[in-house]
């Protein structure tokens, strides 16, 4: 059905990620230059629900381009994902007469995303805003560039105490499903093994490196963690790894929540706002029920479907460069 959009609406929603507000701001700032109304909807889907809607200026989004979190707010919601939740999201935005919205987020914003476009005929269009790189559709995420140079900041400052003492550290990074991080930060800070989601790692293999190490009296090492990996979070491995090797001071380090805030890197400045001019850009076509993507370079759109039901795999011979580098 073709309709004459004049109204739209952004939202940010699930994890904040750095870039999200230069997301909004080329949301807002597109959209005016298009002649169209821009609201913001705070807080993602619970402000849906809630009709918490405002109308954004250009100045509205000034300022923003270089704040980590989301002047939008974020949350993850549960009722949304109730028939009734959705029914009262979309009164909401009939009432306030948006023509359509852009949507900021990971996994889960997709999903709702699709159930606004398929249950309701809603247009909408996704932006993929999530540290965790893990969105089928985009070769980067917006706030994944960020995450990873605020993780290799923290590894290479345990690197310094950790050569000091000689002692071994293992440090669990996030990404949830997903090994991006980890396989990033591991290669990007040298780390001498990476536990990933997508790696059959094995506890006797990492004992059988430290012990030929220890001979060498190096017992200085780093691990890598993807919270996601098979054998367990960073202190589970850690206590199985002294089992076999009492010999070395091993500590752990979660680096947790402050991978998700800080300013955004340049990388994720500009990806932003390629993917927040690209996404009004569609709705302007009249592509909905998508989510835009950088893929080699260029904008690519992605149907949500597969953004959701797709698998970004990780690169095997990334993992395989990241063991010989490390040897
Ligand atoms: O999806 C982003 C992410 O930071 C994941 O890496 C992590 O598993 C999850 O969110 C943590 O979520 P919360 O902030 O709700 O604890």
């Amino acid at each position: 059905m073709t309709r004459k959009i004049r109204r739209i609406a952004v939202f940010t929603s699930g994890g904040d990620s750095p870039g999200m507000n230069a997301a909004t701001r080329a949301v807002v700032r597109t959209a005016i230059y298009n002649d169209l109304h821009v609201y913001g909807i705070k807080g993602g889907y619970e402000g849906m629900m809630n009709a918490d809607f405002q109308l954004l200026t250009k100045g509205d989004v000034g300022n923003i381009l270089q704040r980590g979190g989301t002047i939008l707010k974020t949350a993850r919601s549960q009722e949304f994902m109730t028939k009734q939740g959705r029914q009262n999201a979309y009164e909401n935005l009939m009432a306030h007469e948006i023509d359509a919205c852009v949507a900021i987020g990971g996994n889960g914003t997709y999903t709702g995303a699709l159930k606004l476009y398929e249950e309701f005929d809603f247009p909408i269009v996704g932006v993929p805003g999530t540290i965790d790189n893990d969105i089928f559709g985009t070769d980067y995420t917006i706030g994944f560039d960020t995450a990873i140079n605020t993780a290799i900041e923290a590894v290479d400052k345990i690197r310094d105490t950790a050569d000091s003492h000689n002692r071994l550290f293992f440090i669990e990074v996030m990404g949830r499903h997903a090994g991006y991080i980890a396989l990033h930060t591991g290669i990007g800070s040298g780390a001498g093994n990476i536990f990933l989601p997508e790696k059959e790692n094995s506890i006797e293999e990492l004992t059988a490196f430290l012990k030929k190490s220890a001979r060498r009296k190096k017992l200085f090492n780093l691990v890598i963690v993807a919270e996601g990996n098979k054998n367990g979070d960073a202190y589970t491995i850690a206590s199985k790894v002294k089992e076999s090797c009492p010999e070395y001071d091993s500590k752990v380090t979660i680096i947790g929540h402050l991978q998700r805030g800080g300013s955004p890197t340049c990388h994720d400045r500009v990806l932003a706002s390629r993917l927040g001019y690209s996404a009004v850009n569609a709705l302007m076509e009249e592509k909905y029920g998508i989510a835009v993507g950088i893929i080699d370079n260029k904008i690519s759109f992605t149907s949500l479907k597969d953004a959701i039901t797709k698998t970004k795999t990780l690169d095997v011979d990334m993992i395989k460069m990241a063991e010989i580098l490390a040897m």
